[in-house]
């Protein structure tokens, strides 16, 4: 066995950088029709050497768009495959490749991948993963590198499978420090082991729905917090429902902060970076009147088309959230933060490799100035609900007991254990709620959210001004 191997993502503290060394996997001409295979090695070259957004990538790949039905299902849990278990994958693959592929090919690199990822977690028959591989590389070559090194990772699989601490491997080192750090090691495992399985389709029911009906129209669960879980959905604007705005897609844990504000009828609610807007349906829905602020045009469209579709009205504004005000200070504020999505992993497993502590770092400082701006338009007696899908606590709890410390006439309001049903096991010590994806075992998990909820004291002096 040769000794020396290739880094691995969790070497680097992230993943494959992009290197002008690097061929562009574009060298390599497209098969004429495309092949899921080819499909999903090109994205895979968007995400991991270019670092593109895992759902931008397959947008605006070309090969991707002519792939359908079946192929583009399948070239899909190939890429996911691959980002779940890219540490087991780069390990194993470091035993039997000498040397990286010459040129640091990153063609060939990713060729290897997807065939590794089927050799070990599809149970795609080892000559079936192999020849594709090889008939991919051919032109390359590097064909005889890959049909030797695919052979012998495919014998000696389950040899390797038992060496290799997979927690640790699939994700890099700055990830397991810092989750290990907050969390602890047995959750930390868990909340990995959480994060590569397949996650179920998560709906929101606009208010007045009858829950038990819809969850056995769709075939789903009802869970405790009123979500309805559906295992296994492919095509969703087909769903029963979907077309009349019964329902929209969202997370259980993505449900919670719009439950901490109570009973919103006749409110006035600022929603403070809203896009695509499941929170704001939500509290619409509820009575409130909602005013969605998001600085992106784009993502605002979305808001608009999930409006239409549920027959409601909110109004709305394009706008930086560090600025904006509105005429009149309000009953109300969610802010749901841009962060660096860490607790999204089941269902975005790009952010694992592609997200930084740099990126930590400076999108907590947007988190700060989002929400000093956002406490300037609360009411006295008023309420701002703060809701952040990272798992790391500088873009949660840190950021709320700084903001606290800082501002004398704000306060949490801690939430009861029994408050929100299905909830007490998310209750922090300080009353704050938090998910892990570990959290609702055997269940299909769940996405990790925090979320505090403050309260306007009145008017004492806030001795922040002009800081952060
Ligand atoms: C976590 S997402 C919001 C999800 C949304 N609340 C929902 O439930 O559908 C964060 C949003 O923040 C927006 N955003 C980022 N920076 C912003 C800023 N400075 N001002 C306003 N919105 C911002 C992004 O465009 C993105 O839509």
């Amino acid at each position: 066995m040769p000794n020396e191997r290739p880094p691995r993502p969790s070497d680097r503290g992230g993943a494959s950088r992009p290197s002008s060394a690097f061929r562009p996997a574009r060298a390599i001409r497209a098969p004429q029709p495309p092949s899921p295979r080819y499909a999903a090695q090109q994205v895979l070259h968007q995400v991991l050497d270019r670092r593109r957004p895992l759902d931008e990538a397959i947008l605006e790949e070309p090969s991707w768009t002519k792939i359908h039905g079946r192929d583009r299902g399948f070239a899909r849990v190939l890429v996911t495959t691959v980002l779940r278990r890219l540490g087991q994958i780069d390990d194993a693959l470091g035993h039997f490749v000498q040397r990286e592929p010459e040129g640091k090919d990153a063609y060939v690199k990713n060729v290897l991948r997807l065939a590794a990822a089927q050799l070990m977690f599809l149970d795609t028959p080892p000559h079936a993963a192999v020849d594709q591989a090889t008939s991919m590389t051919r032109g390359t070559g590097m064909k005889s590198m890959v049909n030797a090194v695919l052979r012998r990772l495919s014998e000696a699989r389950g040899t390797l499978f038992k060496e290799q601490d997979a927690d640790k491997l699939n994700v890099p080192d700055w990830l397991w420090r810092s989750w290990c750090d907050a969390y602890g090691e047995p959750t930390t495992r868990a909340i990995i082991r959480a994060q590569i399985q397949e996650p179920p389709l998560d709906i929101t029911l606009r208010a007045g729905e009858h829950p038990d009906i819809w969850a056995e129209r769709l075939k789903g669960r009802l869970m405790p917090t009123g979500t309805i879980r559906i295992p296994r959905a492919s095509h969703v604007p087909s769903l029963l429902g979907f077309g009349q705005g019964a329902w929209w897609v969202q997370d259980a844990a993505a449900a919670l902060p719009a439950k901490l504000m109570g009973d919103v009828a006749g409110k006035t609610i600022v929603d403070l970076a809203a896009a695509p807007g499941g929170k704001t349906l939500q509290m619409v829905a509820a009575g409130a009147k909602v005013i969605a602020v998001d600085q992106s045009r784009e993502r605002l469209e979305r808001l608009f088309e999930n409006l239409e579709r549920t027959n409601l009205s909110a109004d709305t504004d394009v706008a930086d959230g560090r600025y904006w005000k509105p005429r009149t200070p309000v009953d109300a504020v969610l802010l749901d933060v841009p962060c660096t999505t860490t607790g999204t992993a089941r269902r975005h497993p790009d952010v694992i490799w592609n997200k930084t502590p740099a990126a930590v770092a400076s999108i907590s400082q947007m988190q700060d100035a989002l929400l000093k701006n956002a406490a300037t338009m609360v009411k006295p007696g008023g309420m701002l609900v703060y809701a952040c899908c990272s798992l790391q606590p500088e873009e949660g709890v840190k950021r709320i007991e700084g903001f606290l410390r800082r501002r004398p006439n704000w306060a949490r309001q801690p939430v009861g254990k029994g408050e929100i049903p299905g909830t007490a096991d998310f209750v922090t010590a300080d009353g704050d709620l938090r998910t892990l994806p570990s959290h609702w075992p055997g269940q299909g998990g769940i996405d990790g959210f925090y979320m505090a909820r403050l309260v306007h004291k009145g008017p004492v002096k806030d001795s922040s001004e002009g800081s952060t």
